[in-house]
């Protein structure tokens, strides 16, 4: 059983950041090969970080990109850019680019088609507000963003090139992580949206959940049926937290 730790370091990381990776890539030679290693850095820093990360265990992912492949786009990155400086996957519709942009899951749609088309893995992101969990609405807005933002077919209808991630927006960074009964429910929803969607195919796509995963609950959160691991944001900024993190994946894959 494969476990997916990514990292998403936001809007943090100067270029003495990269000392960081070096030290998750030293840490990551010791880790079993089931657990899929990656940091997705801000775009200033995606080249050198792939230039350093070359031939370790860990890859580089963006956190964004426009759906087209260039253009008059002032201050935007297209997914070929980012294959160009060496990301392998670029996180699409986060919960914060939602926010702060005003991103639409039809957006997110074709973000993910322009990630395909560049040979980048789509790492969506879908998640509830606190508001929605409590008018008990959680289930049905991931499931409309699911259908919306995921594209109706894969490009390839015999592999899994996409990722999900559960990421309750209530959660993210705030120290608060849901129940394991709610993240095992929403999870089982997500992987029969994707089956439904996606027949075969989609028993495979690694679905991860986000928000608040620190050393101390991730073992416990990739143990839960369907949780094929976890996208990290503060505890992926230290090279400790996120081997630690690592380390508990690894033990999951035992099942
Ligand atoms: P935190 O781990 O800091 O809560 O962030 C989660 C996240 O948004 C990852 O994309």
């Amino acid at each position: 059983m494969m476990k997916w730790v990514i990292g998403n370091w936001k809007m943090n990381g100067l270029g003495a950041a990269l000392t960081e990776v070096e030290k998750i890539a030293e840490g990551a030679a010791a880790q079993r090969p089931e657990v899929v290693l990656m940091i997705c850095p801000p775009a200033t820093l995606v080249a050198s970080m792939a230039d350093k990360c070359a031939a370790t265990a860990v890859s580089v992912g963006g956190q964004d990109c426009h759906a087209a492949e260039s253009g008059a786009h002032t201050g935007d990155i297209a997914a070929e850019m980012l294959a160009d400086a060496g990301a392998v996957a670029v996180i699409l519709g986060h919960s914060e680019r939602r926010t702060d942009h005003g991103e639409t899951s039809q957006e997110v749609r074709a973000k993910t088609h322009a990630a395909w088309r560049a040979g980048l893995t789509p790492i969506v992101c879908v998640g509830e507000t606190e508001a929605e969990r409590d008018a008990g609405r959680a289930e049905a807005v991931v499931e409309e963003q699911l259908a919306a933002s995921l594209p109706d077919t894969l490009p390839d209808q015999t592999r899994e090139d996409l990722i999900v991630a559960y990421e309750p927006v209530w959660a993210i960074g705030t120290g608060r992580v849901p129940t394991d009964a709610d993240i095992s429910a929403m999870h089982l929803k997500v992987r029969q949206h994707l089956e439904a969607r996606y027949g075969k195919v989609g028993s495979a796509v690694p679905i991860l959940y986000g928000g608040s995963m620190k050393p101390e609950n991730a073992g416990a959160i990739m143990a839960i049926a369907h949780v094929d691991g976890g996208l990290v944001g503060g505890a992926s900024l230290k090279a400790d937290s996120f081997l630690a993190i690592a380390a508990a994946a690894a033990m999951a894959t035992n099942g």
